[in-house]
């Protein structure tokens, strides 16, 4: 695969990509192994939609990461794992253990009778098994999903069901940091709501008790006995699935995205490669946990296909203290970071002492994702982290885009902080008005859509067409819709604003309002209620709840306890509002609808210019909410 090496370069390559799309993807897919090559490059369009990449090939992803490195690369690291405690031994898997384990595994699915199409649930700690599960799966062709380890029992058990998983691969216990995570438990009690799960496959990590169901559930290590360490990978049609990942949207309940297997494949491994300006035997250290998309896509696919050393991270970055990540860093030599925003702004907090006695030499590249890195932020990962000397590419993607869209390459496009700059190769973005225009020239606004499909966009709502339709491709008509909006300066640099639609962004965590509404309204006194997002330093946007309950509150404290472990027994912890406001009444239309835009106002703190509230139903309502506004 050609990697782009000086801005010329990138322009004539997307100029290329736009020209000549076809021409484009096929020249970057004819660098992996493909047990047959495409009939068609190409075949989409946007109204049904229906988007086809390479169909007619066959592939395995877990082959394109494992088998296609042994000849070179076998006795290279694959993964580095770090361990929560830091007093841990660290283990690390060259490419030829990784590929013993993960074909064990996968010889392991198939005793079990996983095979191609079926559903796994993997709900595991940051360990390598997880990439093991997750390449097992790929290869015998099996569909994963992940659910990040954070998610209450009745998140897990919803995407269970919703995707009808046959079997959940968990582990025991897992700490972050001094809190243990009893995971097999939660598991348990997922399961009593999961007729589809035959089975349960449980690793021992921390030797912790836990209850095992004669019958269902089996260790890891009884699972892989005498498994052989060979497997010929499955070969996949192109448009075959590989994974769902759910995601939460403005909405109803999370999404099943899916992705398909070559075009995902091959977009991954080309964004990593650019994106990060890989270079041979270079280590990478990606914060993401593996149960949200840029673990998938930045921590396991994305390196293994480029045969990187990819850094997998168990602990949190307070842990032992604050200067964890940069511990890792020194102590596996990494070269190139890839963290979140809200991460470097709670890290700042804690000044610059915490870098005194870390030697951060090795970092050549930097980068960001998840949500928008203010100037100033990213000034102070810039100086402290980079010491000056290494680029930070501010990459914007989605769990839908598969992969980075827009985003600088690393020493190659000139930085503006802040900035996520241009689209990379294949990419189209445009502007659209309200309206549905387009929105021409530069130094302008709107909302940010994508013209053309590349090949790791999303195919479909698992189980619901008409929803993927809706969500993404009926707002504005042929074009994919990402629910951002976004400036393009006067140098046709793209900066992205943050979400149009009711979904916040907490923390890089996708949280839609519907849901944490949807928990709280499940507390016995609870009427109704209204959640939005506002501004917070460390986090990006907190969560604002404003609940209506019945009769008269006497002790809001316990209230306001009650309704935050509601919210993380049914979501996860990481979902629980940061203010809830008691109040009497919702600014309401005369038809029924929420004003949401008062109460983001209100949540911001910014009461002076409330718009117009004449079309209320109950003005009144709109003073005593500011009146006790948190
Ligand atoms: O609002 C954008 C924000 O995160 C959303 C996608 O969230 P999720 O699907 O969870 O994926 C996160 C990791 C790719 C986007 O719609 N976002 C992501 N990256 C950036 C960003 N906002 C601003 N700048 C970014 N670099």
């Amino acid at each position: 695969m050609q990697q782009i090496s000086s801005f010329e370069q990138y322009q004539q390559q997307y100029k290329h990509s736009v020209e000549k799309p076809e021409e484009f993807w096929a020249e970057v897919a004819g660098s992996f192994v493909w047990t047959k090559k495409w009939d068609t490059v190409l075949d989409w369009n946007f109204t049904e939609p229906k988007v086809k990449w390479f169909d007619g090939a066959q592939c395995n992803m877990s082959e394109n990461c494992l088998d296609r490195h042994l000849e070179t690369k076998a006795n290279q690291t694959a993964i580095i794992w770090e361990p929560n405690n830091p007093n841990e031994t660290f283990r690390s898997l060259t490419y030829k253990e990784l590929y013993e384990e993960v074909c064990r595994f996968a010889n392991a699915l198939k005793k079990i009778g996983i095979t191609r199409g079926d559903r796994v649930c993997i709900y595991l700690p940051m360990i390598p098994e997880a990439a093991i599960a997750m390449l097992a799966c790929a290869r015998v062709g099996a569909v994963h999903t992940v659910v990040f380890a954070g998610f209450s029992s009745s998140s897990l058990s919803d995407r269970i069901n919703d995707c009808d998983c046959k079997l959940l691969i968990t582990a025991d216990a897992v700490y972050r940091g001094e809190k243990k995570i009893d995971l097999k438990k939660i598991a348990d009690d997922a399961l009593l709501q999961t007729p589809g799960i035959k089975n349960c496959i449980v690793y021992n990590h921390r030797d912790s008790p836990v209850l095992m169901m004669e019958g269902r559930d089996i260790w890891w290590t009884d699972a892989v006995k005498d498994c052989s360490a060979e497997n010929v990978a499955e070969a996949m049609q192109a448009e075959d699935p590989l994974f769902i990942l759910y995601t939460s949207g403005s909405t109803g309940k999370p999404k099943g995205i899916l992705h398909t297997a070559a075009g995902y494949m091959v977009y991954v491994a080309y964004t990593f490669l650019n994106v990060f300006n890989y270079r041979d035997k270079e280590v990478f250290f990606c914060t993401a946990d593996v149960g949200w998309v840029t673990g998938h896509s930045y921590l396991v696919y994305g390196p293994l296909l480029n045969g990187a050393t990819t850094v997998m991270f168990e602990g949190i970055p307070n842990y032992p203290d604050h200067g964890r990540f940069w511990d890792v860093v020194d102590k596996h030599k990494v070269n190139i970071f890839y963290t979140a925003p809200t991460a470097i702004r709670s890290l700042e907090t804690y000044g610059e002492a915490v870098f005194k006695s870390k030697d951060l030499s090795s970092l050549r590249v930097l980068g960001t994702v998840g949500e928008p890195i203010n100037e100033e932020a990213w000034h102070w990962y810039h100086r402290n982290v980079g010491k000056e000397n290494c680029p930070i590419v501010d990459t914007w993607w989605q769990t839908e885009t598969g992969g980075v869209l827009i985003s600088p390459i690393a020493n190659v496009t000139p930085l503006k902080p802040a900035f996520a700059t241009l689209p990379l190769p294949g990419v189209q973005p445009v502007l659209l008005n309200e309206t549905g225009e387009e929105i021409h020239g530069n130094d302008v606004q709107g909302n940010l859509c994508i013209r053309f499909p590349w090949p790791g966009m999303a195919r479909t709502i698992y189980g619901d067409h008409n929803r993927f339709h809706q969500t993404y491709f009926s707002t504005y008509k042929n074009y994919y819709f990402t629910g951002d909006g976004c400036r393009r300066d006067e140098d046709g640099y793209y900066r992205i604003t943050g979400r149009v639609d009711d979904v916040i962004n907490v923390s890089g965590h996708r949280i839609g309002t519907g849901e944490v509404e949807d928990a709280i309204d499940e507390h016995s006194l609870v009427i109704e209620t209204a959640v939005v997002g506002y501004p917070h330093d460390i986090k990006g946007q907190g969560l604002y709840a404003f609940v209506i309950c019945t009769g008269t509150i006497t002790d809001e404290e316990s209230l306001r306890k009650e309704i935050g472990k509601i919210v993380a027994e049914k979501i996860g912890a990481f979902a629980r509002p940061d203010k809830i406001q008691i109040v009497a009444g919702l600014p309401k239309t005369r038809s029924g609808k929420i004003m949401r835009r008062i109460l983001r106002k209100i949540a911001e703190g910014d009461t002076s210019n409330l718009g117009d509230t004449t079309t209320l139903l109950d003005p009144a309502v709109v003073e005593q909410i500011k009146a006790g506004a948190l």
